[in-house]
């Protein structure tokens, strides 16, 4: 098989790379190790940056989202017992967020790839990259048993923190920065409507709590939880206990429903430099890993492959790799700003576990000055808007 562009893995950063490429007349290849309804119904990240969903509607796939999104003009933060707003839109001169769960952006990518009749392969095997630092690289699979080649003039590393692509760099190309967490995220959907309108970051001495939505019948609530806790330490019981106290606020009430999906992921941090290797380019979680504080994940990604698709563009069409060069280096300026925003957000509203007093006095400064101050709160809404892509 030949293609203009080799796209390893259909999560966002792979499937909106192949979308922006389509609709710039280049022709490409996607290939993804699960099923179609694995991807589509893997629970994941759900806050949309205006610029991001500007992109999506932009590039024709954001009917739905305009439809179903969840339009969020602040956020609040809770410590104390009490309630912050942070203003979002008055902040940033009229920006918002949108509430879109990440599987439905990734529903609405598969549509549309079906729709332009571009190939998207499921349940591929054995994928390995060959050639990357020449200009004819090519990408190996199984595909329903059938061993297949796909050449291609790039390849795209859209396949995730665990994929094959990264680690095909050969060694010592690649500097990683990483850094792990003692603690997770246990994340659950509840059939109840939210208890709030905007999503809730609380710091509680026990830990921190996050009080997010899906829809205005879904709930999507999560706990700071030790990163070797499993499931079964956690009934709903307790769960929801857990929940009451540390969202607890004067004159509140959480609204307690059935959990019908539930997942503890660890919190990471992750960056690769450069983000390019020969002819094998990457973008989204191949790339880089963000605590999910932040809100960040699918930005990043989404941002990632709409700079990258520009490059491809102009490569494909003969003028060149200028613009594919500096794609790591573009890309890194914005991803640098991300983890730093992410780390902030982490530590202000985590408790750690070496923290003593004083660490979490300085975290509840840092909180009561980010609310109080003009200047430090639009900081922060400036950052959980979303910078330019570039
Ligand atoms: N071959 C083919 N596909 C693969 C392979 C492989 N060897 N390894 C992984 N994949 C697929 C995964 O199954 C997944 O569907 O690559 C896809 C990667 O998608 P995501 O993990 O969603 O990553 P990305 O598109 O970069 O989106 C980043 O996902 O984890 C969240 O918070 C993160 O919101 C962010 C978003
Ligand atoms: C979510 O709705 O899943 C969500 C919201 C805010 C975050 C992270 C996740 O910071």
């Amino acid at each position: 098989m030949r293609t203009q562009v080799g796209i390893v893995g259909a999560g966002p950063a792979g499937l909106m790379l192949a979308h922006l490429l389509h609709l710039a007349g280049v022709e490409s290849v996607v290939l993804e190790a699960r099923s179609r309804a694995y991807v589509e119904q893997r629970v994941r990240a759900g806050v949309l940056e205006q610029g991001t969903v500007d992109l999506l509607v932009e590039s024709g796939v954001g009917e739905r989202l305009l439809r179903e999104r969840l339009v969020h003009h602040g956020i609040e933060l809770r410590f104390d017992g009490r309630r912050h707003r942070i203003d979002l839109h008055a902040l940033t001169g009229g920006r918002t967020i949108s509430v879109y769960g990440q599987q439905e952006v990734v529903k609405d990518l598969i549509a549309a790839r079906h729709a332009a009749g571009g190939p998207l392969l499921f349940e591929v095997d054995d994928v390995t990259l060959d050639g990357i630092d020449g200009d004819r690289p090519a990408v190996s699979f199984r595909h329903g048993g059938a061993a297949q080649r796909l050449e291609c003039a790039a390849v795209a590393g859209c396949d995730g923190f665990h994929g094959v692509c990264r680690p095909a760099v050969p060694p010592g190309v690649l500097r990683e920065y990483p850094r792990d967490y003692t603690f997770a995220w246990l994340g659950v959907l509840a059939a109840v409507a939210p208890s709030t309108e905007e999503v809730v970051y609380s710091r509680h001495e026990r830990g921190f709590a996050l009080h997010s939505m899906r829809s205005p019948r879904v709930s999507r609530l999560y706990l700071q939880v030790d990163a070797t806790d499993s499931l079964e330490a956690w009934p709903d019981d307790r769960i929801w206990a857990e929940l009451q106290v540390r969202l607890a606020a004067d004159g509140w009430t959480l609204h307690e429903g059935p959990i019908i999906e539930r997942a503890i992921a660890p919190l990471r941090s992750f960056v690769v430099e450069p983000m390019q290797h020969g002819r094998l380019y990457l973008a989204g979680d191949a790339a880089h890993i963000v605590p999910p504080t932040g809100a960040k994940g699918m930005n990043l990604a989404i941002a990632d492959v709409r700079v990258l698709a520009r490059g491809l563009v102009e490569l494909c069409r003969g003028g060149g790799p200028a613009l594919l060069d500096a794609y790591s280096e573009t890309r890194l300026r914005r991803v640098w700003q991300a983890q730093q925003f992410s780390s902030w957000m982490t530590s202000m509203l985590h408790r750690l576990p070496d923290d003593g007093d004083w660490q979490g006095r300085l975290r509840l400064a840092e909180l009561r000055y980010t609310v109080g101050s003009h200047a430090a709160s639009t900081s922060l809404a400036e950052r959980y808007v979303g910078l330019d892509p570039e």
